[in-house]
């Protein structure tokens, strides 16, 4: 038997043993945007550091202003050829909330039946658990039957992804030499559909502003004040109703800049993927497709970028009526990047937009949640090339070049500051109800998840 079939089949005997271990990562509660789990997260660091130690991979947790890092280099990468790659998952997750609408402990995994296919529940187990043990579990087999991996792998492992990765930019600089490598892999990401594989070639990057604006210097009785008073939540109205046009076009100036018009090649690729646009809205009860005026809806979510506003408050909003003027009013905006368009540029220029619109004798602060690049790659990129071959013979069916509209801080950063590019390769499934309740993971998707990466490794070990 040849080493990748000895390799496939210790895989397929102790997947039992591998569902424990996902169950063992699912159950911490790794939540890292509230502080009451920053406990947790140090757990959940500690225990992935012992499991990479146990495999072969000497790895540490690394500290940071935030939550750690998980760093390792598998023993052996001196003596290999091929290129070396770097391994990138995250094992933060979003909180649970609301947690009443969950039929199971968010927690306490289970593998259950959903619609007549095996799933394991739980928060994280899409997204990141599930898919950064597939790589894992591809290297623990590996490990098991070879003593060795095909090629030099180097891990990195994050804790705040989901909190917009407000230590990555000062832990890549510093740790630059030790983490730039040939190329980077993350499984992140989805498939086109559960027995259809997908390379992520284009992601979508963010900016993410926080705006307050204050007025008057206490909440008011809007009948001894109306009128006179400015209410912060008109001039926020106001501000949030100015950021489009009536093509859906956002008006801040300079927004387009570095925008690309999808390649000949990429758009004609794009366009014979078996994608309904119709059904995508119908799917979530909608008919009408909102956005740019002039793209279709596989165009608006995976190459166009938006100004969304994903939540608002000021004044009263609780049950019954009060006749109030409120001091404060506030939105929380996230901006989808693609092409070149420039982060950091951008922040200056909203911020800019936002300022000249408020009243002088009012004023407006500004929270940052985190700015990052759009990520692309061209579908001939030899590596990607090894990669769509080995999930071919995986899946028995092409994997699809796709465009994605969710956003991966690290993928743009390991760009700018590692010069390094990064092949994204995922099996999370649009209906695993990522960053919602009664999320799940196949359990085809980690089954053949990780037979994939033991395919796409032996794959890049080969000329
Ligand atoms: N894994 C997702 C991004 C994703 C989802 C990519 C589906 C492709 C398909 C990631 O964990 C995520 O949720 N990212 C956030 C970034 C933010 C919290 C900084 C996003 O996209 O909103
Ligand atoms: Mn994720
Ligand atoms: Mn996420």
């Amino acid at each position: 038997m040849s080493t990748l079939d000895a390799v496939l089949s210790h895989v397929d005997a102790n997947l039992d043993a591998s569902l424990e271990r996902m169950k063992a990562l699912v159950r911490f509660q790794s939540i890292s945007t509230d502080p009451a789990y920053q406990q947790e997260c140090q757990k959940t660091a500690e225990h992935l550091a012992k499991e990479l130690n146990d495999i072969g991979i000497e790895a540490a947790v690394r500290p940071t202003a935030g939550h750690p890092m998980v760093v390792g280099h598998a023993k052996d990468n001196e003596n290999k050829s091929g290129p070396h790659v770097l391994f990138y998952g995250h094992y933060d997750v979003q909180p649970v909330d609301p947690l009443g609408l969950w039929e199971t402990d968010p927690f306490d995994p289970q593998i259950t039946e959903r619609h007549g296919v095996q799933v394991m529940t739980g928060r994280g187990s899409s997204d990141d658990k599930g898919q950064l043990l597939t790589f894992m579990e591809a290297c623990r087999a590996y490990h098991a039957v070879r003593g060795t991996l095909p090629i030099a792998v180097s891990i990195l492992f994050e804790g705040e992804e989901e909190s917009g990765s407000p230590s990555l930019v000062p832990f890549l600089k510093e740790n630059k030499a030790e983490l730039s490598k040939d190329l980077a892999l993350v499984c992140d990401t989805t498939m086109f559909g559960p027995s259809s594989p997908a390379i992520t070639t284009m992601l979508r990057g963010l900016l993410g502003e926080e705006i307050v604006i204050t007025a008057a210097n206490r909440d008011l009785h809007s009948g001894m004040y109306g009128g006179p008073a400015a209410n912060p939540i008109k001039i926020l109205a106001n501000i949030l109703a100015d950021l489009h046009d009536d093509q859906g076009r956002v008006t801040i100036p300079g927004f387009y800049d570095g925008v690309e018009e999808l390649s000949a090649e990429v758009k004609a690729q794009w366009d014979a993927l078996p994608f309904d646009g119709a059904a995508f809205l119908a799917d979530i009860g909608l008919s009408l497709p909102a956005g740019e005026a002039g793209y279709s809806v596989y165009e608006l979510v995976n190459a166009r970028p938006t100004c969304e506003f994903n939540g608002i408050t000021g004044g009263y909003s609780g049950d019954g009526f009060k006749t109030v003027i409120a001091s404060k009013a506030s939105a929380k905006i996230s901006c989808r990047l693609v092409g070149k368009q420039e982060p950091l540029k951008l922040r200056a220029a909203f911020r800019t937009f936002v300022r000249d619109r408020v009243p002088n004798d009012c004023s407006v602060d500004f929270i940052d949640h985190g700015a990052s690049p759009a990520h692309s790659l061209s579908p001939d990129y030899p590596p990607l090339q090894k990669g769509a071959q080995a999930l071919k013979e995986e899946w028995k069916q092409e994997a699809l070049m796709m465009g994605m509209g969710g956003s991966i801080p690290i993928v743009g950063e390991f760009k700018d500051i590692l010069d390094m590019d990064s092949m994204l390769i995922g099996f999370g499934l649009d209906d695993d109800n990522i960053h919602s309740p009664n999320e799940k993971y196949n359990i085809g998707s980690y089954h053949k998840g990780i037979r994939s990466w033991v395919r796409v490794l032996d794959a890049l070990s080969r000329d």
